[in-house]
């Protein structure tokens, strides 16, 4: 198959490009587009032959469910059983944003869409590109990032090339992505509001609206063997080619450290690649030491990390070694993303 990449701008769309991808999604073929978080690989939400394509594309296991996307609040009638007081809240203030939401799912959502469970996550994305895609189509859209199972989310349409070329009729350009990581995933369907994944809206922002909000446990012990609720969370996923290793402690530690390791593996002629910061990028002469972005705005790192690990993964390093992030605001989704790039290796720092 033929991939043909369009470019669109948010703020200029055009009608006859925009009505070529709709009547892809409604023939039950494969659009790729960009969200606010990261691009997405969609298919008519309610079409299963058309979704269990993006299954085929991905290479992705039957059982990780996958979120619609809705461009309009009343699109929920259908797909979902009840609308709570706590989901409203978050609807009014989160959406459209990055907060993808469990509701139990009514029996018009396709069974390949919720992978058995009884529930199913939506969300409506912050880009205008995502929107008009979802109406012009006029049903929800299904969407998983548009990656290879496994490999880090696209932040730039020339990632999703490198994944999706010849397997998918139609890329939408739409810039590189604002957020970077993907959207929070809020578990409404418990007493308390559970977050099965750490994203885009930060916990503290959930628990100023909403009070008490838990957090999966497999999300606050990621170096324990706790089984996720949320099954996508289970599997290995992010990984570059290389060796990755998370420094993790105080700040200067951290760098002396990385410093070390770098001298010896490039005594044994090893490339590496350092994943660092603006304030600390400075003090690594050895390797190949790229800044994710600058430690007092998270959101910049959030927005950089993908496409850091795929820069590496370019340069053909033999091993990364990369500094931790402080786990507040943004933080936690960074370390989360981080910690499964690096399967789980994080080595924590301390002078002697
Ligand atoms: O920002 C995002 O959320 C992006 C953009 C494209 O919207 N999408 C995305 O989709 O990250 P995906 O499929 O890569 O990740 C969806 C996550 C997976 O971990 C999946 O297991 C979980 O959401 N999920 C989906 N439906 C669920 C359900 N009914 N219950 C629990 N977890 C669910
Ligand atoms: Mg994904």
């Amino acid at each position: 198959m033929k991939t043909e990449i369009v470019i669109l701008e948010e703020d200029k769309i055009d009608r006859a490009i925009m009505k070529r991808a709709s009547n892809i999604i409604k023939s039950g073929e494969l659009v790729a587009f960009p969200t606010e978080t990261v691009y997405g690989l969609g298919a008519d939400g309610l079409n299963t032959e058309a979704v269990s394509k993006i299954f085929k594309a991905k290479g992705r296991p039957s059982d990780n469910p996958l979120i619609l996307h809705i461009a309009d609040s009343s699109q929920l009638e259908d797909l979902v059983e009840e609308v709570s007081d706590t989901a409203r809240k978050c609807i009014e203030k989160f959406w459209p944003g990055a907060l993808t939401l469990i509701f139990k799912r009514t029996k018009k959502v396709p069974d390949i869409i919720s992978a058995g469970l009884d529930t199913v996550a939506i969300r409506m994305p912050d880009n205008k590109i995502a929107l008009e895609l979802i109406k012009e189509s006029n049903r929800p859209i299904a969407a998983p990032s548009a990656n290879t199972s496994g490999k880090p989310s696209p932040t730039k349409a020339e990632h999703v090339k490198l994944d999706m070329d010849g397997k998918i009729p139609m890329i939408i350009d739409g810039g590189s992505t604002g957020i970077g990581l993907e959207s929070t995933v809020l578990d409404l369907t418990e007493s308390i509001p559970l977050i099965l994944r750490p994203g885009g809206v930060t916990v503290e922002e959930l628990r100023e609206l909403l009070g008490n909000v838990e957090m999966d446990s497999s999300i606050t012990e990621m170096d324990s063997d706790l089984i996720p609720k949320s099954p996508g969370q289970k599997y290995k996923h992010y990984a570059p080619k290389a060796d990755m290793s998370i420094y993790d402690g105080e700040i200067d530690e951290i760098v002396h450290r990385i410093r070390e390791e770098t001298k010896i593996h490039f005594e044994n002629g090893k490339k590496v690649g350092i994943m660092c910061t603006d304030q600390t990028k400075g003090f690594y002469e050895q390797g190949i030491s790229i800044s994710m972005g600058n430690r007092e705005d998270k959101s910049s790192i959030g927005h950089n990390l993908f496409n850091t690990i795929r820069q590496l993964d370019e340069l053909d390093v033999d091993i990364i070694l990369a500094e931790s992030i402080s786990r507040e605001n943004m933080g936690i989704a960074i370390m989360n993303r981080m910690t499964k790039a690096a399967d789980g290796k994080i080595i924590r720092v301390k002078e002697e």
